[in-house]
This record gives C-alpha cells, structure tokens and sequence, in this order.
C-alpha cells in the first residue's frame, strides 16, 4: 500500500504514546483517522494537542477486550468515515512480573489486553478488509519483549510472542489480497507506558504484579531518553509502504537475538539420521509452514 490519502485509518490506543503518533502521521498523509482508546481523558487530550498541530482525529471510546463494543465501533467507524483500509492494533498495557508471581487476576488482565485486544481487532477488522477489497494494512504493536525473553517479561512476554505469531501468520494468509500485515516490535519508546499500572481494573484487583512510585519514576526516566512516537511512526510508515513484516526501533536487541538462535540451534539432537522420521519431521515442518497444499 503506497498511497494513504483518502483512506479511513483506526487505531486502538490511539490516544497517547506510539498509537497518537501514527494516528497524526496517517492523518499528514491524508488518511481520515479514528482513534480507538479507554481512556476518556487521553482522547480528549490528543482531539485538541492533534488540533493544534492541524490534525483531524476522531475519538472513539473502546476497551479492546470488549467484544461487542469492538464490532459496534467498527461499525460505528464505518458509518462516519467509511470503510476501514488501515488498520493499527497498538493498544497494550506495559506491565511486567516474574510467572512465578503471577496470580489468574495478573494473567487475565494482561492476557486479555495484550493479546485477546489484537484478537478482538483481527477478528473484527480482518473480515471486514478483507469483503471491501479495497486492499490495505493490519498491523499490531507487539514488543521487542515479543521477539526476546527474560524472566521478568513474564506474561507481557507471553502475550507479545503471540502478537508477533499472529501477525506471522495472518501475513501469509492475506499475500494474495493486497492486505499488507507488520508487527511493530520496539525497544524503549518515550510513552505514557510508566502510567500502565494504574490501570489495572477493579475486576482484576487481586494482581501480584504491583509498581512504586520510585519504580514507575525510575521507568519514566529511563524512557525519557527513549524514541519518539513521531519517529515510531515514520518508521511504520515506511514499513506500510514497504510491506515490511518487522518493524524495528533498535539495534540494541542484536545480540540477544543471537543468543536465542544460537540456542535453539545448540538444542537440535545430535544423533544418526532415521529417514523414515527424518521425512516426518520435513512433512510436519511443511505442513506447518505450507499446509502441504
Ligand atoms: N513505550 C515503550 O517503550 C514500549 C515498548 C514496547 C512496546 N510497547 C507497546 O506499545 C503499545 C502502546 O503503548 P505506549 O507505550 O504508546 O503507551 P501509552 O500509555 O502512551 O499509550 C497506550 C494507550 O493505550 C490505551 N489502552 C490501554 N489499555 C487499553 C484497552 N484495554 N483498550 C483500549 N485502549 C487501551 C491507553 O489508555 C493509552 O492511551 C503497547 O502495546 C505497549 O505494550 C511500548
């Protein structure tokens, strides 16, 4: 997809951070944008800091673990601006923990967030894409903590590693629509992220994974000197246009990449070859990979 005026974008979380940096950068480009967020506060902040820099951006409430509300702002969407063609499955909550730690109320929450909201957004806008023909772009804001691990990823992790599977797979499903598919894995981006524990809601109350003030301080500090989302969503851009599958902020992750490969490869059996199993292993390897035709 080269050309993004005149097309209707959305974006979930589109309210702050990374999401309102590509909803302003969509909307430079001509696109029509709504933004998709939890937050009352922060849509209203980022209608009228969007219309100060000469940006039209229209809000829509949307906790992405609602279902429903998922279908009817779609529709909703629809009917004010017109067909969908752009789509940014960007909101997540940056909470983190050991596994060891967590409670089903930690899971839940964070699960349901990070993962079950892009399920929500694939499952409502994928079909949608897809019957309007008009081509287009589905792309989820992961982590480099989906691509990386360690112990305190935790569930985010988790969640974050399903996003970029998802995003895999779904990228090969929808080659022959003209339906490009990316997943954005950042390092430290200069957000509201640190706010994200705060966040957790009443249902959810019996979490294990709680936050200082000097932790959510020391957060803030450190993402200060992070990317800006306006830089975040030039490089999206890019990639849209490009049809790039990773979108990537940061070498700093090199190494560690490294590392899990070498792993994994070091993991592989070192023993004699029994063909009969060795064909096996290729048709499941293809039949996951290929389907086998
Ligand atoms: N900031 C970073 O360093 C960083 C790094 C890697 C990945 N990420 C990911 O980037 C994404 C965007 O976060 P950000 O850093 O821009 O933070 P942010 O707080 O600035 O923006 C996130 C927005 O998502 C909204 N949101 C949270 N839960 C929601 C829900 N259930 N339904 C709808 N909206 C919801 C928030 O209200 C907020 O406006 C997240 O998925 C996060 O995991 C951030």
């Amino acid at each position: 997809m080269q050309d993004f005026n005149g097309r209707i974008a959305f974006v979930t979380g589109g309210a702050s951070g990374m999401g309102l940096g590509m909803a302003k950068a969509f909307a430079r480009e001509g696109a029509l944008v709504a933004i998709a967020d939890i937050r009352d506060d922060h849509l209203e902040a980022a209608v009228r800091s969007a219309a100060e820099e000469g940006v039209t951006l229209r809000p829509y409430r949307l906790d992405v673990t609602d279902r429903s509300r998922h279908a009817a702002v779609a529709d909703e969407v629809e009917r004010d601006l017109g067909p969908v063609s752009i789509v940014s499955l960007n909101a997540g909550i940056g909470v983190i923990g050991h596994i060891k730690d967590a409670t089903y109320a930690d899971w839940d929450w964070i699960l349901g967030v990070n993962l079950g909201g892009v399920i929500n957004g694939v499952r409502t806008f994928v079909p949608r894409l897809r019957a309007q023909g008009l081509g287009g772009h589905i792309m989820a804001t992961a982590s480099m903590g989906g691509l990386i691990v360690a112990d305190s990823g935790g569930i985010y992790s988790a969640a974050k590693f399903g996003v970029v599977t998802m995003m895999q797979c779904l990228r090969d499903d929808l080659a022959s629509e003209g339906i490009g598919v990316s997943v954005l894995c950042p390092a430290a981006v200069n957000t509201n992220i640190h706010q994200h524990y705060g966040m957790r809601p009443r249902e959810f109350a019996a979490g294990a994974y709680v936050q200082s003030p000097e932790e959510q301080e020391g957060l803030k500090r450190m993402l200060a000197h992070g990317m800006s989302p306006d830089r975040v969503a030039e490089l999206v851009i890019e990639a849209i246009r490009a049809n790039r599958l990773y979108i990537m902020t940061s070498g700093a992750i090199a190494p560690v990449v490294a590392m899990r490969r070498d792993a994994l490869l070091a993991s592989l059996p070192d023993e004699p070859r029994n063909e009969e199993r060795w064909q096996a292993d290729l048709a499941a390897r293809r039949y996951m990979t290929d389907r086998l035709g």
